[in-house]
C-alpha cells in the first residue's frame, strides 16, 4: 500500500430484509474513516454493495411470490436508500448480480479450475440453509448449525471443491509476518487457532437442481457458485478497472471492515482464495463486535433489531452516527438501549458541546457584535492551559483514528469540550461582560473558548457533518481546514457569527419522567413563565415585609405580592423581571396575588432574574421541553420544576431555560435556588 492510498470495503449486505443498527454501523464506520482519510490527504476508495445470490435470497423471493431478480431489484434499494438517509457517502455500490462482477467470478473459477485447484467430488454432510455451508458432525451443537442454531440436514451429492488445504501453512505464515493483518489482535488469534486445527477444502458449488439463482459454473453448466466464493470476490472484481491517480491499482484493499460474524470467511476462505489465485492479499482485516439488544445479537431473526431509521427521524441522523461511533469500542461488543442512547446524546452533546457552543456563540452575538474576536494580546496562563490541552488532544485523536479507535477518538473530543467547559467556569464570561473595563479580557475569553471549539467541532465533522457545519457557522467558520491544517489560531476574525439555535437538544429521559409527580408531563413544561416589566411598587398594607406590585405582561397588567423589600421601589420600577404567569391565586395577608416573580436567592439577599431583550408577555421555555401550561399551578409543581442555576444558566429539571431562545444566564454558584 502507498501512504496516501486508502482503499475501504464493508461487507456487502443480503438483499434479503430491512437493514438494521448493524448493518448501519459497518457502513457508517466505513463513512467516517472515509472522510478522516480524506481530511488527512489521502486518495479514497470506499465501496459497499448487496449479496444477491444464493438461498437466502432465492427463498426471500419465493416467500413473496416474485423472482429472485425482481426481489433483489427492489430489496438493494433499501440499503441504498438508508445509506443515503444516513449520509454515506460510499465511491461505488456493487451489486452481485452485475455482469462485470459475474464475469470476473467466472474467469476466477475459470483459470482455477484451468490450474487443478478445483475438482469435482462425491460430498455428503450437513447442510445449513440459513448459514448456506455444511458442517462437520462433531460442529453441530444439539444437532443443529453452530452459529444460528438452525436444522440442518444431510445432503450427499457432487460438488466442485477448491483445494483450500492446500493453503493453510502459507496463510499462517502470512498472518504470522504481518501482525496487523487480522485485527483486533483477539481475532487475529481466533483465527490462528482455528488453522491449527486441520483445515478441510471448500465446496463451492452448488446443484443447479437444488439451487438455481447463483453464477453459473463456467465450466459446468448443472452447478452454480456457492454464495460466499461469488460474494468475496467482489472486493476485488468492484476496483479491477480502477486505479488511483497516480496509476497504482485500488487493489489491495487497505481495510475490509465486518462484523465477527463472518471472521472465518473472510480470513480463512478469502485470503486462500487470493494465494491460490496468486493476486495481493488485502492489507487488514477488521473485525468489530455485535450490537447487542435485551443480551443478544441484533438479528432480523433474534426480533430484537432497531431500526435506524426511527432515530434519525426523532433525533436527528447526526446523534445516530455519533451515538453509534461513540458507543462500540472496537472489537467489543456493544450493546443498544434507548436509555443509552439518551443519555450519551445529553451528556456529550446536549450538556457538554451543545452547551459550550450555544454559551460562547451567545457572547459572540450580543456583546461582541456579533463578530469574531481577534486573537489575544497576552494569553494568560488559563488560555495557555487550554491551548495546551487542544493541541495535544488533536495529535492524540489523530493517532487514534488512524488506528480505527474511534470510540476513544471521540471520548479525547468530548474531553476537549468539557475543557473548553470548564475554562468557561473559571473565567466567567458572564461577570466580565458587566464590566465595561474589561472588554479586552472578554475578548480574551471568547476567542480562546471559540478557537478551542472550533478545533473539536472540525474534529467532528466527519461523524456529524451538518451538526458541525452549523456549529462553525455559529463561531464564524465558514471554510474547513482539512485535519492536515489544523492548528490553533485558525479562528476568522472579525468573520460575521451565523444565527443558530441550540444545536442538541435535551432528549427527554423516561426515567426522569417517572420521577416528577406529573407522569406525563415535566414540570418545567407546566410552568406558564414570561416576561414582565414592573409598573407600580407599593407597600403592602398590613405586611411589613412585601410589596404589592403591578407587572405589565404585555396583555395584561397584574397585581403580585412579592416579598422584595431588600429592594428600594425606584430600584423596581421599570425593571424587567420573569413571572409565573399561571400560578394559582393566592390571598397574601389580605391582598390578591395573581403570579409570582422569579428570583435567585444569593447569600447577599434575592436578585431578579431578568428576561434579556424579552418584550413584556413574551414566553420563555426550556430548552427541549415542549410548554404545557398548567391552567392553575400550584406551588408543588413549582418546586418539583427544581428551578436552579447550574453553569452559570438557569435551569429547571435540568433544562436550560431560554428568553427569545437564548439561556438566561446568572452568575451563581450551581445549585443555586430559583424561587
Ligand atoms: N452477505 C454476507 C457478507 C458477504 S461479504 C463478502 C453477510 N451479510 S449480512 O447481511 O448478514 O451482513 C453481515 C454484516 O452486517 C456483519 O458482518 C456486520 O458487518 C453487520 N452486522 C449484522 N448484524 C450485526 C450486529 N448485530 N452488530 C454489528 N454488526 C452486525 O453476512
Amino acid at each position: 500500500m502507498s501512504g496516501k492510498h486508502f482503499y475501504v470495503t464493508t461487507p456487502i449486505y443480503y438483499a434479503n430484509d430491512k437493514p438494521h443498527i448493524g448493518h448501519a454501523y459497518t457502513t457508517l464506520l466505513a463513512d467516517v474513516l472515509a472522510r478522516y482519510h480524506r481530511l488527512l490527504g489521502y486518495e479514497v476508495f470506499f465501496l459497499t454493495g448487496t449479496d444477491e445470490h444464493g438461498q437466502k435470497v432465492e427463498q426471500a423471493a419465493r416467500k413473496r411470490g416474485v423472482s429472485p431478480e425482481e426481489h433483489v431489484d427492489e430489496y438493494h434499494r433499501r440499503f441504498k436508500d438508508l445509506w443515503q438517509r444516513l449520509g454515506i457517502e460510499y465511491d461505488y455500490f456493487i451489486r452481485t448480480t452485475d455482469k462485470d462482477h459475474i464475469s470476473f467470478v467466472q474467469k476466477c473459477l475459470q483459470e482455477l479450475y484451468d490450474r487443478g485447484e478445483i475438482v469435482l467430488r462425491e460430498y455428503e454432510g450437513w447442510y445449513s440453509v440459513s448459514e448456506e455451508r455444511f458442517f462437520q458432525e462433531d460442529e453441530l451443537v444439539d444437532g443443529k448449525d453452530p452459529i444460528g442454531h438452525k436444522p440442518v440436514e444431510w445432503i450427499s451429492e457432487k460438488n466442485y471443491f477448491f483445494l483450500m488445504s492446500k493453503y493453510r501453512e502459507a496463510l499462517i505464515e502470512h498472518i504470522e509476518k504481518h501482525p496487523d493483518f487480522i485485527l483486533p489482535q483477539t481475532r487475529k488469534n481466533e483465527v490462528l487457532g482455528f488453522l491449527r486445527q486441520p483445515l478441510g477444502d471448500l465446496c463451492i458449488s452448488r446443484p443447479r437442481a437444488r439451487l438455481a439463482w447463483g453464477i453459473p459454473l463456467p465450466f459446468d453448466a448443472d452447478f452454480v457458485t456457492y454464495v460466499w466464493f461469488d460474494a468475496l470476490l467482489n472486493y476485488e472484481s468492484a476496483v479491477v478497472q480502477r486505479s488511483y491517480k497516480d496509476g497504482t491499482p485500488l487493489w489491495p484493499a487497505t481495510y475490509h471492515l465486518l462484523g465477527k460474524d463472518i471472521l472465518t470467511t473472510h480470513c480463512v476462505y478469502w485470503p486462500t482464495m487470493l494465494l491460490a489465485l496468486g493476486h495481493a492479499l488485502p492489507c487488514h482485516i477488521f473485525a468489530h463486535g455485535w450490537w447487542l439488544s435485551q443480551g443478544a445479537k441484533q438479528s432480523k431473526s433474534s426480533g430484537n433489531a432497531v431500526d435506524p431509521l426511527g432515530y434519525m427521524d426523532l433525533y436527528g441522523v447526526d446523534t445516530v452516527r455519533y451515538f453509534l461511533l461513540r458507543d462500540m469500542v472496537p472489537g467489543q461488543d456493544a450493546s443498544f438501549s434507548d436509555e443509552q442512547f439518551k443519555e450519551r446524546i445529553n451528556s456529550d452533546l446536549a450538556n457538554d458541546l451543545g452547551n459550550a457552543l450555544q454559551r460562547v456563540h451567545v457572547f459572540l452575538a450580543r456583546s461582541l457584535d456579533g463578530k469574531v474576536p481577534r486573537p489575544p494580546a497576552n494569553a494568560g496562563t488559563a488560555e495557555e492551559a487550554l491551548r495546551a490541552f487542544t493541541e495535544d488532544s488533536i495529535r492524540k485523536v489523530m493517532d487514534l483514528i488512524t488506528s480505527l479507535r474511534l470510540s476513544p477518538a471521540l471520548e479525547a473530543v468530548a474531553e476537549m469540550v468539557r475543557q473548553v467547559n470548564r475554562y468557561l467556569e473559571k473565567r466567567a464570561p458572564w461577570q466580565v461582560v458587566r464590566d465595561p473595563e474589561r472588554k479586552e479580557e472578554l475578548n480574551t475569553i471568547l476567542y480562546t473558548a471559540a478557537e478551542a471549539l472550533r478545533c473539536a467541532l472540525i474534529l467532528l465533522g466527519p461523524v456529524m457533518p451538518a451538526k458541525v457545519a452549523t456549529g462553525l457557522a455559529m463561531l464564524g467558520v465558514k471554510t474547513q481546514p482539512t485535519l492536515l491544517d489544523l492548528a490553533w489560531g485558525g479562528l476568522p476574525s472579525g468573520a460575521p457569527v451565523e444565527p443558530g439555535g441550540p444545536l442538541f437538544p435535551r432528549i427527554q429521559s423516561e426515567a426522569k419522567k417517572e420521577e416528577s409527580p406529573a407522569p406525563d408531563v415535566l414540570p418545567a413544561a407546566q410552568l406558564d413563565l414570561r416576561a414582565g416589566r414592573i409598573v407600580e411598587v407599593d407597600d403592602h398594607p398590613s405586611a411589613d415585609k412585601l410589596y404589592v406590585l403591578r407587572v405589565d405582561l404585555g396583555s395584561e397588567t397584574r397585581t403580585i405580592v412579592a416579598g422584595l423589600k431588600a429592594f428600594r421601589p425606584e430600584d423596581l420600577i421599570e425593571r424587567t423581571c420573569v413571572a409565573v404567569a399561571n400560578l394559582k391565586a393566592a390571598r397574601l395577608r389580605g391582598v390578591e396575588s395573581h403570579g409570582m416573580l422569579l428570583a435567585v436567592s444569593l447569600a447577599s439577599g434575592p436578585e431578579l432574574l431578568s428576561p434579556g431583550d424579552a418584550k413584556p408577555g413574551a414566553e420563555l421555555s426550556f430548552q427541549g421541553v415542549v410548554r404545557q401550561p398548567e391552567k392553575r399551578l400550584t406551588v408543588e409543581t413549582l418546586q418539583a420544576a427544581k428551578l436552579e442555576v447550574r453553569s452559570g444558566r438557569v435551569t429547571g429539571n435540568g433544562c436550560d431555560l431560554l428568553s427569545g431562545g437564548k439561556p438566561v444566564l446568572f452568575d451563581a454558584p450551581d445549585g443555586t435556588e430559583v424561587r
